[in-house]
């Protein structure tokens, strides 16, 4: 790794709690909490993290999540993300949980909320990383269940600052759950939605005009719409771009096909985030490593990136 790219301080505005699972740790909470694996090994459950679109990621993303059960381990969880922020230079992050994935499964909301939670301040006393954590609906779950995961969340209100749209996006437009975004919207949350990434240039349209977000998570599609390359330009909206995830789920054929640094020179504001590191093959430095080595990044352009990060933070 470079050290120079460790060295920068940065942000990271596009993380997946649930993401950062490494093999390792899933391993350890299927044993302390007695579940079954599928995979022989750490070995072999590596061996499966081999993807050729979003769905067959998300199928294997949410089968691992299975391990998380208790507070303990979700801190655990967080914790683990936290010591790799340290070591990298992220001074701030602003991660994603999914919250349905474990009420869908039994696992009580606050259980869920308060691990993350205390482990995000512990790590603002110990580590000195400041945060702002994000509650994301699943788009493949319907409107009425984004109310009620929302309506669950209002008693914990301060513990976070926005809600956001991930899961499989194509067939799930932002339109599916305007009136969700307007309700968080009233209580003063801010917004961020994934669109772009498998989807096309309308869901970002979308996700603009009724969602009304701060920021898009991915966005890399926009290039196939000049009209909403203006827009996003002339209106400074942060993309959350994560190069590792979008040749792991074959949005680029190869790093040398990705748009990320085409749009930075456009005047884009573009920031590189690691979006699921455990199943994409590293964290925020390893990402800018492979710009820089697939596509030329130049110490100059990541120390914009880096700038891009540290401004387009939503807290
Ligand atoms: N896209 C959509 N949903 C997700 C992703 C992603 O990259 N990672 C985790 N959930
Ligand atoms: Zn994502």
């Amino acid at each position: 790794m470079y050290d120079w790219l460790n060295a920068l301080p940065k942000a990271e505005l596009h993380l997946h709690l649930e993401g950062s699972l490494e093999p390792e740790l899933l391993f350890a909470l299927a044993e302390r909490n007695k579940i079954a694996l599928p995979w022989p090994d750490v070995g072999a459950l590596r061996g499966a993290y081999a993807f050729n679109n979003l769905q067959e990621f998300l199928d294997l993303y949410y089968r691992g999540a299975d391990v998380l059960r208790s507070e303990q381990d979700f801190y655990d969880l967080t914790w683990a993300y936290l010591l790799k922020c340290q070591a990298q230079n992220v001074i701030h992050t602003e991660p994603f949980f999914d919250p349905q994935t474990h009420t869908e499964r039994g696992i009580p909301f606050e259980v869920v909320l308060r691990g993350i939670k205390q482990a995000l301040v512990d790590g603002e006393k110990q580590l000195g990383i400041s945060h702002a954590l994000i509650l994301s609906f699943l788009r493949h779950l319907s409107e009425e269940q984004a109310f009620d995961t929302l309506q669950q969340a209002l008693p914990f209100r301060d513990a976070f600052v926005a809600v956001g749209l991930d899961s499989s996006e194509l067939g799930h437009p932002p339109s599916k759950f305007q009136r969700v975004f307007a309700k968080a919207r009233s209580e003063g949350l801010l917004c961020v939605a994934h669109a772009g990434e498998e989807g096309p240039p309308e869901y970002i349209w979308q996700a603009l005009d009724l969602l009304k977000v701060q920021r898009i998570d991915h966005g890399v599609r926009a290039i196939e719409d000049e009209r909403l390359m203006q827009r996003i330009i002339d209106e400074q909206i942060p993309l959350t771009v994560c190069p590792l995830s979008n040749i792991k789920l074959r949005v680029f054929a190869d790093m040398r096909q990705h748009n990320i640094l085409e749009m930075l020179e456009r005047g884009v504001k573009v920031t590189v985030n690691s979006d699921d590191p455990a199943y994409f093959g590293g964290y925020v430095s390893e990402n800018f490593a492979a710009l820089h080595e697939g596509l030329g990044m130049t110490q100059e352009q990541a120390g914009r990136l880096a700038q891009n990060s540290l401004e387009a933070r939503l807290a």
